[in-house]
This record gives C-alpha cells, sequence and structure tokens, in this order.
C-alpha cells in the first residue's frame, strides 16, 4: 500500500509533488531555497498539515546551506528563515511546530560549528519526516480497531500519505482497516473550492483500490439520511487544549450532520497537531484565501464578474461534536481538556 512520499530532500534542492496538477499529472516542484519551498506551500503544491510541516522543515535545510558561516549570521538567517515559513500559512500548527523545531535544534548545534549545525539539522528534518510515518501507522493501528467490519467511512479533504509522511490521518485510519481484513468502502467529499477530495483522495484510495465514492459537499446529509454511511474520519489542522478542532471548510458541518443521525465522528491526527497553547478554538487563526478561488473553477470563471465571494479555507469543530481523537498515542475521549494535556505530556 502507499508508500508515496511528497517531499524529498536532496544536497541542496528540496523536491516537492505538485499537488496542483494531481490527479492528471505527477509532475514534481524543485525548490532551490527556503523562498521557494514557502511559495509552494502557499499556493498548495504541498498541502496538509504535516506534509508543510515537513517541506518548511526541508525549507529550513536549505536556508542553514545558504546562511553565513559566523554562528551569529547563521542563527539570524535561520531565525528569519523560520519566520518566513510560518507565515506562509496560519491554522496548521505542524508548520510552526517544524520551524520552531529546526530553529531550537540550530541553536543547540551551532556551539560545534556551523558545518556541524548544517549536518544536525539535515538529520533532523529528516526524522520529523520519518517520525510523522511512524505516527501515521500508530494512529492506524489504534484507529483502526474502532472501525467496524464492513464501515462505510465518509471523509473529507485529503488526510492521506499526500497530506503526511506518508500512510496518512484519516485516511491512515482506512487503510489500516483494510489491510486488516476489513472490507471498508469510502466516500469522498469533493471539498469545495480546491476539490481536494475529488483529486487528491479519491486518487489515493483508487491507487490502493480501497473501494471509494465521490460525492459533492451537499451530499452529505442525504447519504446519511439514507443510511449509506456509518461513521465519519476527519483530519485536523489543529487541536486546541479543550479539544476544538479546526480542519478544512466544511467539517464543522459534516460534524453536526453526524451528530444529527447519530454517527460516529473522529478526528484523526498525530500528537504534534494538538496545540495546549490555543484554550479552545476561538485561540485558531483561520486562514482566508483568495476569493477568486471560490468565484472561480480551474481557472474558469463560474461566478458573475463583480461578484463577491468569502474563502475562509477552515473551520472549528466544537469538542462536543467528537466522538473521540485519534492519536498516535491512542484514542483521546472527552474529558479532551485532561486527556489532551495527558496525551500531549506522555502521562
Ligand atoms: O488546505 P489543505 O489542503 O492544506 O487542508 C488540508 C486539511 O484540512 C487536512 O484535513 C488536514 O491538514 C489534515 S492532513 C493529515
Amino acid at each position: 500500500m502507499s508508500e508515496l512520499q511528497v517531499a524529498r530532500l536532496e544536497a541542496d534542492t528540496v523536491h516537492l509533488l505538485d499537488q496542483r496538477r494531481l490527479p492528471l499529472e505527477l509532475a514534481w516542484l524543485t525548490c532551490a531555497d527556503y523562498r521557494a519551498v514557502g511559495e509552494a506551500i502557499k499556493v498548495l503544491a504541498v498541502r496538509g498539515a504535516p506534509a508543510i510541516g515537513i517541506a518548511a522543515a526541508y525549507g529550513m535545510v536549505l536556508a542553514a546551506e545558504a546562511a553565513p558561516g559566523d554562528p551569529a549570521g547563521f542563527i539570524a538567517a535561520l531565525a528569519e528563515a523560520a519566520a518566513h515559513l510560518e507565515a506562509t500559512r496560519p491554522t496548521a500548527v505542524n508548520l510552526s511546530w517544524a520551524a520552531r523545531r529546526m530553529l531550537a535544534v540550530a541553536r543547540a548545534a551551532v556551539a560545534t560549528g556551523v558545518p556541524a549545525a548544517r549536518a544536525v539539522l539535515r538529520q533532523e528534518a529528516l526524522a520529523i519526516a520519518a517520525e510523522d510515518r511512524q505516527m501515521n501507522l500508530d494512529l492506524g493501528r489504534y484507529g483502526q480497531a474502532v472501525v467496524p467490519q464492513g464501515a462505510r467511512i465518509l471523509t473529507h479533504c485529503n488526510a492521506g500519505a499526500l497530506a503526511t509522511g506518508g500512510w496518512g490521518t484519516a485516511l491512515g485510519v482506512v487503510r489500516s482497516a483494510h489491510q486488516a481484513g476489513k472490507a471498508v468502502e469510502v466516500y469522498a467529499t469533493e471539498t469545495r473550492p480546491l476539490l481536494q477530495g475529488a483529486r487528491l483522495t479519491v486518487w489515493e484510495l483508487m491507487q490502493d483500490a480501497i473501494p471509494v465514492t465521490l460525492v459533492t459537499d451537499g451530499m452529505a446529509a442525504q447519504l446519511m439520511a439514507q443510511g449509506k454511511v456509518d461513521m465519519v474520519l476527519v483530519g485536523a489542522d489543529r487541536i486546541a487544549a479543550n479539544g476544538d478542532t479546526a480542519n478544512k471548510i466544511g467539517t464543522y458541518g459534516l460534524a453536526v450532520l453526524a451528530r444529527a443521525h447519530g454517527l460516529p465522528f473522529y478526528t484523526v491526527a498525530p500528537v504534534s497537531t494538538i496545540d495546549l497553547s490555543a484554550a479552545s478554538g476561538a485561540g485558531i487563526v483561520i486562514e482566508e484565501r483568495d476569493p477568486e478561488e471560490v468565484t472561480h473553477l480551474g481557472g474558469r470563471r463560474i461566478a458573475p464578474e463583480g461578484a463577491r465571494a468569502y474563502n475562509p479555507s477552515f473551520d472549528v469543530t466544537p469538542h462536543r461534536y467528537l466522538t473521540g481523537i485519534i492519536t498516535n498515542a491512542g484514542v483521546v475521549y472527552a474529558p479532551y481538556q485532561v486527556n489532551l494535556r495527558r496525551i500531549v505530556e506522555g502521562r
């Protein structure tokens, strides 16, 4: 099953699978400096919370290669690169988490000299990617235990190998259930405006021969009312200390619908997506993107010239709508305030 890696670190370049062109083309972007990596994150050539964290870590390696050879200049250049990368997209905590982790490692390692610090940073970036993949395999194992045999699973956006270091979060649980011999099938919402569900989730699942049916976002209520869905699994961009969860716009509505139809609704994310510094969803910054993503489809105008459009990229699902949060350290249930802290602190 999917061994897809969306980001590759080479000697002085980073290669990113250009997800804007999927599924029609498998094309790679070559980034020669951290600014190019930042631009790829901004335009969603690489996307998904863990994947942009990994891309940012690789961007920091490029910044380290180009930084001055004196310790003070080296750290100043890396601090500037971290700030630049963090500013590209505000909602997914994995981005700032990875950039700050790299900066902290640089500060600690520079005492041994700049060349040694460069080598340590390269190892750290590769470790961030490898850890993410391992966390997905772990959460897949925990998550598949709550998936019934033959479950029909609704998912939103793309929380698969394309969005992570490999395997996936929500789709990682689907993969693990499939691998465990459960005859699962998936309904993938197309996910307006950028169609990550239609373009990416459907493509990924088809690669692994996991049955998948594409639906438009507006069809979820009807599917549930018809008894065609057994559970909802989605990813997360940031989970606040009280369990409120930011994810792709439309997730909140699916959680409310799941509750109305008595269906389990699980958020699936590695522990690195939990941000205890945000007390609740009110503390999560929601990225607003260009309204043109709504007025246009595939570069072609679909709304009247001059039409106003609103384009928040994420929404926040209040924790009361969650059945549980599937993490690499186990499935977390309410009270989230207590249990999320426990899991982050490794207790
Ligand atoms: O705007 P995107 O495509 O980066 O949004 C992605 C999502 O909302 C995912 O569900 C989330 O990042 C989790 S990915 C494992």
